[in-house]
């Protein structure tokens, strides 16, 4: 399989990196369809967006139709061979480009999908890629139940339709969790030696690759993030405790459960652990809540660690990334450091 070429920053390309479990993940699917929906999800920047714009390769090459849509990114991909049907969707993507309305490109893909079944396509791939903010999060479960019609319902016979959704936002995972239409099927960070491969990529003086295991778990865009600052770490935490908005109000009002959090992520999970708590936590895309059985049979790649204390990971709560947990510790020490010490 050609490996893609993805834009790393300004003037720099990389080569698709491993994900090879992940890639013999879509070749799974691609034998025996999937059933349910499947949605994948795993922390922000950790590598969805790359692994299903490299698995639209591997299924064209498998002989599927292939429609791939990524509302946040404008980004989209129309393989079908029913020329009337790809010239509606590119109509209803470019419209979206320009206008934004990539909630109606979402909807339209339900439609779209079963009439290419009608009209005898054997074997297709839907792949929404973070599709739940254009839509609506309210929608969210809404939408997988339509994709399930297409599995369960469909206008003619097929050999195979498989279907992803991949998200980052967990409070859509609750809203489509209520119903049984879909699988969940988490992704974690690249493992050590995938993300060498990618390290190994980037050009000029770097820190050595074990620094930057510590600080990114192994998270693609966190290294990307380092890169741009000059692999400046300090700055790259204060940008991330601005774009979290992880405001001094909060920190404050938490301030006990998250000392807590950032010594062992599982003190989350600890039954007195304030539920409001983890739900801004979640929302703020700061932990994982609830992790998988490390089985790797229940995720997408590699599981991440059974619990690593240095990487911010436990056995059930786990922050997306080290420099993740670094933000929410750089908060509670400014606080000290402001004088709001007990
Ligand atoms: N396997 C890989 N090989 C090379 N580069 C990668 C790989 N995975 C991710 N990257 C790069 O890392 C960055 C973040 O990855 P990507 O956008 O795929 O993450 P994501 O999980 O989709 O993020 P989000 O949660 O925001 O949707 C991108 O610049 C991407 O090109
Ligand atoms: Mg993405």
């Amino acid at each position: 399989m050609k490996r893609i070429r993805l834009p790393f920053a300004p003037g720099i390309n990389v080569d698709f990196a491993d994900r090879e479990l992940a890639l013999r993940r879509v070749e799974e699917w691609a034998n025996k369809g999937t059933y349910p929906v499947q949605v994948v999800y795993g922390p922000e920047g950790c590598g969805k967006t790359a692994w299903l714009r490299q698995s639209v390769e591997l299924l064209r090459e498998l002989g599927f139709d292939v429609i791939y849509i990524n509302p946040t990114e404008s980004g989209a991909r129309v393989e079908l061979g029913v020329v009337d049907l790809r010239e509606r969707l590119l109509a209803l993507v470019r419209e979206a480009t320009e206008q934004g309305t990539w909630g109606r490109v979402a909807w339209a893909i339900i439609d779209i999908a079963r009439s290419a079944i009608e009209a005898r396509v054997r074997k297709l791939a839907i792949i929404v890629d973070d599709v739940f903010q254009a839509i609506g999060i309210d929608k969210a479960a809404l939408y997988v139940k339509g994709l399930l019609g297409i599995l369960e319902h469909p206008p003619a016979e097929y050999e195979r339709v498989i279907t992803i959704v991949a998200t980052s936002e967990g409070v859509s995972l609750r809203e489509v969790g209520r119903h049984n239409w879909a699988e969940f099927k988490p992704i974690w960070n690249m493992p050590r030696e995938g993300f060498k491969q990618l390290y190994d990529q980037i050009p000029g003086g770097k820190p050595p690759f074990e620094d930057m295991w510590q600080v990114t778990g192994g998270n693609p865009r966190t290294l990307l993030r380092l890169y741009k600052n000059n692999w400046n770490t300090e700055n790259t935490v204060k940008e991330l405790i601005r774009e979290k908005d992880i405001t001094p109000q909060f920190t404050v009002k938490w301030r006990t459960w998250l000392e807590k959090a950032v010594e062992d992520p599982d003190a989350l999970w600890n039954p007195d652990a304030p539920e409001e708590l983890i739900n801004e936590l979640i929302r703020m895309n700061l932990i994982l809540h609830n992790l998988h059985d490390r089985d790797p049979w229940f995720w997408v790649d590699q599981p991440p660690p059974e619990k690593d204390s240095e990487l911010g990971i436990g056995k059930y709560v786990a922050w997306q990334t080290p420099l993740h947990r670094e933000a929410v510790r750089k908060a509670l020490e400014s606080l000290k450091a402001d004088g709001s010490s007990p």
